[in-house]
């Protein structure tokens, strides 16, 4: 099975989001850790795994149809933040960015009757609604729970209750 250059530079650069993603995932866990936030940094470490899943399936993907996967180098995160609610927002930004990219891709994929690839990204357009509601969710904690220390603990905690990994379909 052959996939367009079109499809298949469109899945690297996907798999640069994912990596840039990762790795800026990676860096707010570690923002987290060292301001004293638990709950974040378990989310965010988990949250960086997770993106690392994303890009490997791509990478495999490629890989399987005989189309050599391109490991990209990645972007300096950024690695100062000025708090729990901003990297959040940041985080919800780079979702909604990640989730165009994917419905470019599924465009390219039906404009090419690409039915192998535009089933592969079927996963990826499912996760991205889950992940922004997820953040979406999150980000409402403040409005309704506060912004005082108090409040931010008990949001720390909500974090820490939300670090999972899903698992890879
Ligand atoms: Fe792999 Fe959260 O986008």
């Amino acid at each position: 099975m052959k996939i367009s250059k079109t499809m298949q530079s469109a899945l690297n650069n996907q798999i640069t989001l994912e990596a840039n993603a990762s790795n800026s995932y990676l860096a707010m866990a570690s923002w987290c850790e060292v301001t004293g936030y638990e709950g974040g940094a378990s989310f965010f470490y988990a949250q960086s795994d997770e993106e690392r899943t994303h890009m490997l399936k791509i990478v495999r993907y490629l890989n399987g149809l005989g189309v050599p996967a391109v490991i990209p180098a990645t972007k300096l995160p950024a690695s100062n933040f000025k708090s729990l609610e901003s990297i959040l927002k940041t985080a919800l930004n780079s979702e909604q960015m990640v989730t165009a990219a994917i419905h470019k891709m599924v465009e390219i994929a039906q404009k090419e009757k690409d039915h192998s690839t535009y089933a592969f990204l079927e996963w990826f357009v499912n996760e991205q609604v889950q992940e922004e509601t997820k953040f979406e969710t999150l980000i409402q904690k403040f409005e309704l729970i506060g912004r005082d220390k108090l409040a931010i603990n008990e949001i720390d905690k909500i974090l820490a209750a939300s670090a999972t990994v899903s698992a890879p379909a």
